[in-house]
C-alpha cells in the first residue's frame, strides 16, 4: 500500500494537489493572522480566539488526539492511500454524501459495496438509476443516491470525466453538494484549506466558544464558518476537519459528553462556565455570597451579552452543564399520514411466492423506489371509501378489476421519516394466479429473496416483516387448530386468516380461486 504520508508531513509538491507550499511555523502564524483579518469581526471576542498561540495549541492538541484515537474508516484509508486524484475525490464525495444524515456505522457497509461495484466515477456514470436505487435501498434519503448518479454522469459528459478540483467547482458542478460537502471533499481529498461545519462541528464550536443563540440563525452560521476557517490546520486541513467531526461524534457528544477526555478542554468556554457556575452555587450554599446582590459577573464572559447575536437568549440551566450549548429551535412536528397498502402475492412459476410491486414516481419522497400498491388516506374520506380507492389502485396496477372482499387486514406498521410520521395500514391478498402476467414498465412480480435485494424502502421491509410474521402465526394457529380446536380465536377483523384459508374465505370453499375466474365473477361490480 502506498501511503500519502508525504501529505501528512507537508511535502505535497509532488502530489497532484491544489496547494503546494511547505508551511513553516512562521507561515502558520501568518495564516492565522491573515484569516483573522479577512473574516468579519464576531460580535464579541468572547466567542472567538484571542490570538494565534491559542489557535496553534488547539490545532496541535486536536490533531495529536486524532492521530491516536481516530477510527479506521474506509474513506479515510482511501483518502490517505489513493494517489489518483480523480478516484480520491470521487471516493470522498461518495462517503460524504452517504454520511449526510446517516451514522458512520451504517454507512461503512454501503460504502464498501458501492466502491467495489463502482470504483470510478466513469463506472458509476455507466450504471442505471435502478442499480443505484437498489444499492441505496435501506440507507434512506434516496435523492442522495440519485444525485450521486446524476453528478457522475455530469462529470463524464461535461467535465471529460475529471472530478472538480476546488471547493468552488465542487459546489458549482455537483448536484446535492452544498457548502459543507464541498468543503469536506475539498479539504479531505484535495487538501484545500477550508473549515467544514457539519452537525458535529456545530456542537463542538458552540461549546468551545459558548455560542448559545439559535444555531440555525444566519449570525451563528456565519460565526461558525468563520471560526472553522480560522481554526483549520493549513498543513492537514482534511485531518483537522475530520478530527473536529470525530471529537463531536465520540467525546463532545449531544448527550453525556466526555469532557474529562477532551483534548481541547482547556479552550472550552462552556466547560469553564460550568465550573464558574458550580463554584457560585457552592458559595451560595455555604452562605459566602450575599444573596441580596445578584451573581457577580463570570470571570470571563461576553461583554455584549445583552445585544450579542451569539449569546443564549435563554437562561443558563445548571442541570444541562455544557449541554446548554448549542441551542436549536424546537423541531416542527412531523406531518401525520396514514397509507393503505396491499401485499399482493401469487404462486410463482418456480414454486416461490411472488409479490406485486409498483414503482413510485421519479420525483418526490422515495422517488423511483418499488412499493406495494398503496393509497394515501385522506382524512375527510371514510374507511370504506379508502378501501375502495385501494382496490381501484390494485385494479389499475393489475390492469383488471379487483374486488374488495379479497382484502384481508394484516395490521399496522409505523415508519418515521424525517418530516412524516407514516402509518401503513396493511392488507393482503393471495392470488393463486400464475398466469397473471402483469409486468408493465412500472410493475413487477418479485420473489421474496429478490424483494430483499430490490430498490425498496425500509418502510416496505417492515411491512414484509409484519406480513410474514402474521402469516406464519396464522399458519401455525391453523395447524394447531387442526390438531385441537382452541377457543379464544382473535377477532376476524384484526387477524389475517392463513394463506390457504384466506383464499378459501374469498372463494367460499377450500379451493384457491384463480384470479381470472374471480375477475369474471366481479367484473360488473367495478363498472
Ligand atoms: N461525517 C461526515 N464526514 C465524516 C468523515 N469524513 N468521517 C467521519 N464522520 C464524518
Amino acid at each position: 500500500m502506498r501511503f500519502r504520508s508525504a501529505m501528512v508531513k507537508g511535502k505535497r509538491a509532488r502530489l497532484e494537489t491544489v496547494k503546494t507550499t511547505t508551511p513553516t511555523r512562521k507561515r502558520l502564524k501568518a495564516a492565522v493572522k491573515e484569516e483573522d483579518s479577512t473574516n468579519p469581526p464576531l460580535s464579541s471576542s468572547y466567542h472567538t480566539f484571542s490570538g494565534p498561540a491559542d489557535v496553534l495549541q488547539l490545532r496541535s492538541q486536536l490533531l495529536s488526539w486524532y492521530d491516536k484515537e481516530k477510527r479506521e474508516l474506509p474513506w479515510r484509508t482511501l483518502a490517505m492511500t489513493e494517489l489518483d486524484l480523480n478516484i480520491r475525490t470521487y471516493g470522498v464525495w461518495v462517503s460524504e454524501i452517504m454520511l449526510q444524515q446517516t451514522q458512520v456505522a451504517t454507512v461503512i457497509d454501503y460504502y464498501n459495496k458501492w466502491m467495489k461495484r463502482w470504483p470510478t466515477v466513469q463506472q458509476l456514470a455507466a450504471a442505471t438509476l435502478e442499480d443505484v436505487n437498489q444499492m441505496w435501498a435501506g440507507l434512506g434519503y434516496y435523492s442522495r443516491g440519485r444525485r450521486l448518479h446524476e453528478g457522475a454522469q455530469k462529470v463524464v459528459s461535461e467535465l471529460k470525466g475529471q472530478m472538480p478540483r476546488t471547493v468552488d467547482n465542487l459546489l458549482k458542478h455537483l448536484p446535492g453538494v452544498g457548502r459543507y460537502t464541498a468543503a469536506a471533499v475539498g479539504s479531505i481529498a484535495l487538501g484545500q484549506v477550508t473549515g467544514a461545519v457539519d452537525g458535529n462541528v456545530i456542537r463542538v464550536l458552540c461549546r468551545l466558544r459558548a455560542i448559545g443563540a439559535d444555531s440555525t440563525s444566519t449570525a451563528v452560521t456565519e460565526a461558525l464558518w468563520n471560526l472553522a476557517n480560522m481554526l483549520v490546520d493549513p498543513v492537514r486541513p482534511g485531518d483537522f476537519n475530520q478530527a473536529m467531526m470525530e471529537l463531536g461524534a465520540r467525546v463532545c457528544t449531544p448527550k453525556g459528553p466526555l469532557c474529562s477526555q477532551c483534548p481541547v478542554q482547556s479552550h472550552c468556554r462552556s466547560y469553564q462556565k460550568v465550573h464558574v457556575k458550580q463554584e457560585q452555587n457552592s458559595k451560595k450554599l455555604l452562605g459566602k455570597l450575599d444573596t441580596k446582590t445578584s451573581d457577580p459577573p463570570d470571570i470571563e464572559e461576553c461583554l455584549n451579552s445583552g445585544t450579542c447575536l451569539l449569546c443564549p437568549s435563554e437562561p443558563w440551566d445548571n442541570e444541562l452543564g455544557v449541554q446548554n450549548f448549542p441551542r436549536k429551535p424546537a423541531k416542527k412536528a412531523p406531518r401525520v399520514e396514514r397509507t393503505l397498502t396491499c401485499v399482493l402475492t401469487r404462486a410463482g412459476e418456480e414454486g416461490d411466492d411472488e409479490y406485486l410491486l409498483t414503482q413510485r414516481p421519479n420525483k418526490g419522497l422515495l422517488a423511483g423506489l418499488w412499493e406495494f400498491p398503496s393509497v394515501l388516506l385522506q382524512e375527510e374520506k371514510s374507511e370504506v371509501k379508502q378501501k375502495k380507492a385501494l382496490c381501484e389502485e390494485i385494479s389499475r396496477v393489475l390492469g383488471t378489476c379487483f374486488n374488495e372482499s379479497l382484502l384481508q387486514y394484516v395490521g399496522e406498521v409505523v415508519h418515521i421519516f424525517s418530516h412524516i410520521h407514516q402509518t401503513y395500514v396493511v392488507y393482503s391478498v393471495c392470488l393463486k394466479e400464475s398466469d397473471m402476467k402483469t409486468q408493465t414498465e412500472n410493475t413487477q412480480w418479485l420473489t421474496r429473496s429478490a424483494l430483499q435485494e430490490a430498490a425498496v424502502s425500509t418502510g416496505l421491509k417492515k411491512i414484509v416483516k409484519l406480513f410474514n410474521s402474521v402469516t406464519s402465526q396464522k399458519e401455525k394457529n391453523s395447524q394447531d387448530g387442526k390438531k385441537q380446536n382452541h377457543p379464544g380465536v382473535k377477532s376476524e377483523k384484526k387477524l389475517l386468516t392463513s394463506r390457504k384459508t384466506r383464499m378459501s374465505a374469498a372463494n367460499g370453499g377450500s379451493r384457491q380461486l384463480s384470479l381470472s375466474s374471480f375477475f369474471k365473477t366481479v367484473k360488473e361490480e367495478c363498472g
